[in-house]
């Protein structure tokens, strides 16, 4: 009897946080998997965990040439990808005191420009797959803006755009695409933040729930549950009542900043 192939992810942002934990999950069932960051390491440590299923494929995403030549070892070594992640991104936050574009310029290139590299290095070879699959993983900040977010809303808000309108677009080939709005997961820049997290998720159990989720392909994955429960309604308020929820949560820190 024919057994169905591994199926093939590539999945970025691997080297930590909710793309570590979500790596494992992919590699417990027995998928191959192409793992990107710009820190080795953990992606190395993978490998050898995994020898028969892992690839990595290193690099800084921003880059389009790297992005480029990631695309053109998958598609040497695979031919193929069943199923694109798009999880690398960074979290850092603008002080509208001291206003600092290379902030917004960074978290932009990061957050969106880096993804659209990697769209298109992807779709060639999710067109040659098996029941393509593309995942974008955005924020809930998309559903309601918060003071100090405006660089990292704006590359999500963005993002949420650009993977929407996509989905229209490659709908007619028959490949789906689903938008993940994260809450509060914690995760190493999380934990930096100088705010509390409101009912977040341990992130080994965040990446149990998305895998989950994402084998039913649904549009959106919005979590943790409780915080949307909560998020939801006040969302849909006016923009008047939004102000008003923001003003008392602005704070006086200095931007953390991630290495440019
Ligand atoms: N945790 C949350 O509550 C939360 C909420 C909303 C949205 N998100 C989003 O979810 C994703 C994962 O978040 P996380 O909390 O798990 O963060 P994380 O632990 O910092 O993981 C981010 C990953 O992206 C990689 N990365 C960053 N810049 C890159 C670049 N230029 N090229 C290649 N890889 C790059 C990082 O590796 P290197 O630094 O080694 O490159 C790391 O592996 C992020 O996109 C984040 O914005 C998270």
């Amino acid at each position: 009897m024919s057994r169905t192939p591994a199926r093939r992810y590539w999945l970025t942002g691997a080297g930590s946080g909710i793309g570590a934990a979500m790596a494992e999950e992919i590699l417990k069932t027995g998928a191959h998997l192409a793992v990107s960051s710009r820190t080795v390491a953990p992606l190395n440590d993978l490998s050898l965990r995994y020898p028969e299923q892992v690839m990595v494929v290193a690099g800084d995403l921003t880059n389009s040439q790297t992005v480029r030549e990631i695309g053109e070892q998958i598609a040497e070594d695979w031919g193929s990808l069943d199923t694109v992640i798009l999880n690398a991104g960074t979290s850092e936050y603008v002080d509208p005191k001291q206003f600092d574009t290379s902030i917004v310029e960074h978290v932009l290139r990061t957050n969106l420009l880096a993804s659209s590299y990697c769209i298109d290095a992807a779709l060639p070879l999710l067109r040659a797959g098996t029941a393509p699959h593309m995942v974008a993983m955005a924020s809930t900040l998309t559903y309601l803006p918060l003071p100090k977010t405006e660089a990292f809303g704006a590359s999500r808000t963005g993002l949420r755009y650009l993977f929407e309108s996509l989905r229209i677009d490659l709908a007619p080939e028959g490949m789906e695409v689903t938008v993940i709005s994260p809450g509060f997961v914690e995760t190493p820049p999380m934990a930096k933040d100088d705010f509390s997290m409101p009912l977040s998720w341990p992130v080994e159990k965040a990446a149990r729930y998305i895998f989950e989720k994402l084998k039913d392909r649904p549009l959106e994955i919005a979590l943790p549950a409780a915080f949307m429960a909560t998020l939801w309604p006040l969302a849909k308020q006016p923009e008047q009542v939004k102000l008003e929820i923001g003003k008392p949560m602005v704070r006086s820190q200095p931007p953390s900043k991630d290495q440019l």
